[in-house]
């Protein structure tokens, strides 16, 4: 079943009920402003940190979902209604959302008034704008009032949700014309504040949560709109919101539009005040001035459109699959950005306060946004890598705001300091800009011990070196990719953290996942090194990673798959030997993309493994047999009920993983096949299934031991984002950045057919035509690059030109 359908020639899915399974959400905003946004309404906006900077409130495991959000009520006679639906739900006489890249349209309609709303955060500014048009569409004049509404957060959301006893005495605001200004706490720490303000004269305001809803009333009945008047309150403490009241006579068939302007302002530290107590407007006044019109607030939703119709030509296909199309060209990589900017911040499952950047979140989320806006991908490189230690592990997490490793979790997840190496060697096979390499870059922010960004990268992989075990296989810590197989931290009560409990260090638990990681990304490492004319390391470091080839196929093989781990008392995780969590999908991707087996049979064994008993009809399930009982020796991941999460879910973010192992196997049917079943687009008819929205990845599907086998948790924020448009763009499609070049590759399915890239690398356009009479699943026997043959796969970058045709023939 659907809920509504895509719209791909304007790069939109339409939503045509608000009672989806789910609030489906958008994201609004490219840098440093951002609103979440969902179909009925419901999100919030903060400014760079969603913690720290929080400007109008959510509300958590409420018991009506998607509580709070940006609403407009309309009132017409007694009739109360939103054109989004909620809060007040009353019945529309038709809706629909549109998601769009960075945009979302609502309209609703009721009693022949229809409301059409469309909302953005244009690409330079802090500001949400809203565009609200109104139209009489029956044959007699209307009275009607519009009345916009938020609720401000006061600022810290964390603290904002526990320091009742302080927060309800400190909210702060003011007023002036049609410009309603929040400025909690601006008199002492801070020196920024909010603004909602509207392009035409109110005939009322309400500053005061109580007055506009009435002490025991909620959105849904608000009293100062049932009584059609606001009261000009201006608040003190309790809770500061905005509302505008514009009263509106339309005639038949008449139209009017109003622009609403949510902003974020900061001022220097001496510059504050206009007026003792009286805050300076002047960036305010400023801003807002620049969208006082429908028209300038079109030219920068044109701005917007046109800054994205850029980013994603970047990669473009044309093929016969509808799909493949358009989660390429639109979805897909409008995820990665998200992503890219979230980490796992800031979504509906993702409060916001909790989780700020992870350290290998934010390098795989590079993965996939490399390509896009390769100068921001630099400086997160630079930020990411100035939270390592000069051991070269890494804090597990930091906060965007301050760009500060954060304490509470500390380090000893022991793939850390590998991803580093991952995004980095992304980068700059993407850009070829090895000066990234020379930048100095502190250690736990601390300038005075700063290396070359080159050297942590040597201390990344000499972390690995000097921290194996028993098997030579590189220590585990806390945990790997894996956060809930906690193979050291024995946690016994609740209210531990599982993976903070215990000791990091001393342990002997050990990861083959690491060790495949070591591998793949050790390999990238010593290219790197030859690039950059130091063949000694080179050496060296192909020699550590033969060294760990060994130690995988002695102890890391089981004989029809690759062992997950050795748990504290070296005993195998992830084996036949076990009496559950007998394999386990990470290693078998990872030493596979690695190249571990490829040679031997091992990887086609290990491959087949997976389909055997890993799969179902909804993607690859993480582990199986399920763990039934909870493993003290395993930690979080035996917590779950079986099916679910880490214990036997559908890990979204590791079927890519198999996917491309496939791919380096050359079977591009099943790799295919992999990606389809978790494909957002191939799945949008059993969304009443899967529950979130059918145009995103989520993080998780639930697997088959699971009561609801094929529901999805956790949307937008993850991995899988990243590992998916690597994997159909660089592996299924093909289209591999190298050092050297663009190669091109591809392993599709035999009958996929041929297909057109049109991909932007290194500023130099190429058009690259793939045909495939032979129907083969990979090998590509010509390559034509502007009519002349070339050797091998790789075209050599040639920046003089600025357009490159290709032709490649697979047979
Ligand atoms: C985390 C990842 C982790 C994965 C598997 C995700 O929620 O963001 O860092 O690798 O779970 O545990």
């Amino acid at each position: 079943m659907k809920y509504g359908f895509f719209d791909d020639q304007n790069k939109e899915y339409v939503i045509t009920t608000p009672k989806t399974p789910l609030p489906w959400i958008n994201y609004l905003g490219c840098k440093d402003f951002f609103t979440l946004l969902s179909n009925t309404c419901g999100g919030y906006t903060f400014y760079k940190d969603a913690k720290l900077l929080r400007m109008t409130r959510y509300r958590y495991n409420d018991t009506t979902p998607d509580t709070n959000g940006k609403y407009f009520y309309i009132k017409d006679g007694d009739t109360i209604w939103n054109p989004g639906w909620q809060p007040t739900k009353t019945a529309l006489d038709s809706y629909e959302c549109r998601h769009g890249i960075g945009y979302s349209k609502f309209t609703g309609s009721k009693n022949d008034i229809e409301a059409a709303l469309v909302t953005f955060v244009p690409v330079d500014d802090a500001v949400e704008l809203t565009k609200v048009t109104l139209t009489n569409k029956g044959t007699s004049k209307k009275d009607i009032q519009l009345f916009s509404y938020v609720e401000w957060c006061l600022w810290n959301a964390d603290d904002d949700m526990k320091n009742f006893q302080r927060n309800l005495s400190i909210g702060e605001v003011e007023v002036v014309d049609s410009t309603i200004y929040h400025k909690t706490e601006y008199r002492e720490r801070r020196n920024h504040y909010a603004v909602y303000s509207v392009n035409a004269k109110i005939d009322g305001f309400e500053t005061s949560r109580d007055e506009f809803r009435g002490a025991y009333n909620g959105p849904d009945k608000p009293a100062a709109v049932i009584a059609g008047k606001l009261n000009n309150t201006i608040c003190s403490g309790w809770y500061p919101i905005a509302s505008h009241q514009i009263n509106i006579s339309l005639e038949a068939g008449e139209s009017t539009t109003f622009v609403f302007a949510l902003g974020y302002i900061e001022n220097a530290e001496d510059d504050k005040w206009e007026a003792p107590s009286v805050i300076n407007k002047k960036k305010a006044t400023a801003l807002l001035s620049k969208y006082q019109t429908a028209e300038a607030f079109d030219s920068a939703l044109a701005e917007l459109c046109s800054y994205w119709d850029g980013l994603l030509g970047k990669f473009h296909i044309a093929s016969k699959d509808e799909h493949v199309n358009r989660m390429v060209n639109i979805w897909n990589q409008y995820q990665c950005m998200v992503t890219f900017n979230m980490s796992r911040s800031a979504s509906y499952y993702e409060s916001g306060i909790g989780r700020g950047m992870g350290f290998r979140d934010s390098c795989q989320d590079l993965l996939g946004f490399v390509h896009l806006i390769p100068d921001r991908a630099r400086e997160r490189i630079i930020d990411i890598a100035s939270t390592q230690f000069q051991d070269g592990s890494a804090y597990h997490q930091y906060q965007p705001l301050t760009k500060k490793g954060n304490s509470d979790i500390g380090s000893g997840f022991n793939d850390d300091p590998l991803w580093l190496i991952a995004g980095t060697s992304a980068y700059i096979r993407e850009t070829g800009d090895t000066s990234i390499l020379e930048e100095t870059v502190p250690y736990d922010n601390d300038m005075s011990v700063a290396t070359s960004l080159m050297e942590h990268l040597k201390r990344s992989f000499d972390y690995i070196v000097n921290h194996k075990g028993p098997h030579d296989l590189p220590l585990i810590g806390r945990a790997d990719w894996n956060d809930c197989l906690n193979l050291n931290c024995f946690s016994e009560h609740p209210g531990e953290s599982f993976q903070c409990f215990g000791p990091s260090e001393g342990p002997v638990a050990e990861s083959v996942f690491i060790a495949g990681m070591f591998v793949k990304y050790g390999r990238e490492y010593a290219d790197l090194c030859k690039l950059t004319g130091d063949n000694a390391e080179a050496d060296r470091v192909l020699a550590e990673v033969d060294k760990m080839i060994a130690a995988i196929e002695k102890d890391g093989w089981d004989g029809e798959w690759f062992v997950r781990a050795y748990d504290a008392y070296s005993k195998k995780v992830g084996s036949k030997e076990c009496e559950e969590g007998q394999i386990y999908i990470e290693p078998q991707g990872m030493c596979v993309m690695a190249g571990v087996g490829v040679d031997d049979g091992n990887a086609k064994k290990a491959l087949d493994s997976v389909k055997e008993k890993l799969d179902t009809k909804y993607g690859v399930m993480i582990l199986q047999p399920a763990y039934t009982r909870y493993h003290l020796e395993l930690g979080e991941i035996s917590s779950y009920p079986p099916g679910y999460k880490e214990n036997a879910g559908i890990f979204c973010h590791n079927n890519p993983w198999i996917s491309i192992a496939e791919t380096c196997i050359g079977r591009g049917d099943r790799a295919f096949e992999v990606y389809k079943k978790t494909c957002p687009s191939y799945i949008e008819n059993i969304s009443e299934i899967h529950r979130t929205e059918p145009y995103v990845y989520s993080q998780m599907v639930a697997g088959a031991d699971a009561k609801f086998h094929g529901e999805a948790k956790n949307s937008w924020l993850t991995g899988t984002a990243a590992w998916t448009f690597t994997n159909i763009s660089q592996y299924i499609l093909g289209i591999y950045p190298t050092l050297e070049g663009l190669s091109v590759n591809p392993c599709t399915p035999a009958e996929f057919g041929d297909f057109n890239v049109t991909r932007v690398y290194r500023g130099v356009t190429y058009n690259i035509a793939i045909k495939n009479p032979n129907k083969v699943q990979k090998g590509v026997a010509s390559l034509l690059v502007d009519g002349q043959e070339i050797q091998g796969n790789i075209i050599p970058f040639d920046g003089s030109k600025k357009t490159v045709n290709v032709v490649a023939t697979m047979s």
